[in-house]
């Protein structure tokens, strides 16, 4: 019997069904679920107790926005403070300002922890380290205070400093300056490691006097200062009298100073002069002064000229870097042997030093 044909796509079609799989079920996608963002999110919190998480997050939240209420309140005094008018504008004027020096008998003790935080956060320090280490040769430091800045000289043993004498109105504050120095280098370790030679001195009195002259029983090298003239109810005759125990007739001879004054800025000064009476009563000292004013007057009247000035802290900080003119170098050297002369007799007899009252 003949066979029926078939048409050949019949064949192929009915060999692929016969070779095809069953069809594989996907399963259906589970339709998106929305965020919650009352939810926390995160393994850890939405596997355990998500109530432990919003309590972990309350702490820095708390904190923070501590921090950042008294920063605001800060910020409102502060803008308070700049814009309120000065009852009393003349304050800056220094007939105005009553001698407050005696202050620091009081506050000898407490003074280092006092002003050491926020010297800090000012990088105040490093002037003191910057300035000090730029002393050389017999170094006679008004206004000690606390010795600040007895750790940044160069002492070593190839130090360029010869002599320390540190003076300071107040014997309370030299005390602390005293017993700084010997916490800092009392030890035969730290002693072994200063210059041999190192002659240091402690001395009570009045910077606006007659002070001792250096070991040599010359004039000295460097004087320095920091934070002294807001302290001293005359700061032009302060000035002007170190520059007569600084040795003129030496090029190299320097006057160094660290000052806080009046800023250049009228909303800084407006909150130094609105505050400046309360602050010296309590502190000793009257930080809205035209510090630059007065170094420049002193240095036109004593011959000495102004090498380096720098400014920090809206201006409220002043570094003076005072060398003796060419002139005055001249002038000076050609009396220097005259003058070395009868200090040389002055020290023999040992005079005028105990008379007027140096110990
Ligand atoms: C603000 S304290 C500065 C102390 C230190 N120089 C410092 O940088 O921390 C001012 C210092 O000046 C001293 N002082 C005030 N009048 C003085 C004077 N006529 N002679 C010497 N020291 C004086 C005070 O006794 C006080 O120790």
């Amino acid at each position: 019997m003949p066979r029926a044909a078939v048409p050949r796509h019949v064949v192929t079609a009915l060999r692929r069904a016969s070779t095809a799989r069953p069809p594989t079920r996907v399963p259906r996608a589970e339709p998106a679920k929305a965020i919650d963002p009352s939810q926390p999110i995160g393994p850890a919190s939405s596997a355990a107790d998500p109530s432990a998480f919003a309590r972990a997050r309350a702490l820095p939240w708390a904190l923070s926005s501590l921090v950042g209420a008294g920063l605001g309140f800060y910020c409102l005094q502060l803008y308070m403070a700049a814009s309120k008018p000065c009852r009393n504008p003349a304050i800056a004027e220094l007939a105005q300002q009553t001698d407050v020096a005696e202050r620091y008998d009081y506050t000898a003790a407490a003074f280092d922890s006092e002003v050491g935080f926020s010297e800090l956060l000012m990088g105040v320090n490093g002037l003191r380290k910057k300035l000090s280490q730029k002393c050389t040769g017999h170094v006679l430091e008004v206004s000690c205070g606390t010795g600040r800045n007895l750790g940044y000289y160069d002492i070593g043993k190839e130090g360029q400093v010869d002599s320390l004498t540190f003076v300071d109105l107040s014997p309370q504050m030299v005390e602390v300056c005293r017993k700084k120095w010997a916490a800092l280098f009392g030890s035969q370790k730290e002693m072994s490691r200063l210059k041999q030679t190192l002659q240091v001195r402690f001395m009570t009195g009045s910077a606006l006097d007659s002070m001792p002259l250096a070991p040599t029983g010359r004039k000295y090298d460097t004087i320095i200062q920091t934070m002294g003239l807001c302290s001293t109810p005359s700061p032009a005759a302060l000035l002007t009298n170190m520059v007569q125990h600084l040795d003129t007739s030496n090029p190299q001879a320097r006057i160094l100073l660290l000052e806080h004054g009046r800023s250049y800025m009228p909303w800084v000064n407006n909150i130094l002069d609105n505050s400046a009476q309360k602050h010296a009563e309590i502190h000793g000292c009257w930080y809205n002064r035209d510090i630059g004013a007065l170094v420049e007057e002193a240095a036109r009247q004593t011959g000495l000229e102004v090498v380096n000035e720098r400014r920090h802290h809206f201006g409220t900080t002043w570094v003076f870097e005072l060398k003796p003119k060419a002139e005055t170098v001249q002038r000076e050297a050609a009396a220097t042997a005259v003058a070395g002369e009868l200090v040389g007799k002055e020290t023999e007899s040992g005079g005028w030093l105990s008379k007027l009252g140096w110990s």
